[in-house]
């Protein structure tokens, strides 16, 4: 189980200080924490470049239950993560 102080998983008050850009976050920390865990082990998002994250999202997407506008919150939570 991943905690909520995971290093690994930062959450959206450490990616943004706007409020709507700190939920955004915080939902797409959410979702991939949930929704991304059940066939392997969550992948560290700084383990892929920001420019592979859309397309290892959208791959997965087609193997996961989330719809698009949940697709894109895991991506640019991953992509945050990663570029920083
Ligand atoms: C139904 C099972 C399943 C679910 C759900 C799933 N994955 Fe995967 N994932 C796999 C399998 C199997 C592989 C290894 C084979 C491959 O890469 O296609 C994989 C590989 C990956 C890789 C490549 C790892 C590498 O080192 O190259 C990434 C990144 C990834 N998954 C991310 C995700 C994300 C993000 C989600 C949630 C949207 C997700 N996965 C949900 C089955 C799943």
């Amino acid at each position: 189980m991943v905690g909520c102080a995971d290093a690994r998983f930062p959450a959206g008050l450490e990616l943004a200080t706007e409020p709507a850009a700190v939920s955004r976050f915080d939902t797409g920390r959410r979702l991939y924490l949930n929704r991304c865990s059940g066939c392997h082990a969550l992948i560290p998002p700084e383990q892929i470049s920001a420019d592979r994250w859309p397309a290892e999202v959208a791959r997965m997407a087609k193997r996961s239950v989330i719809d698009s506008a949940q697709q894109q919150a895991i991506t640019d939570y991953l992509v945050a993560v990663s570029s920083r």
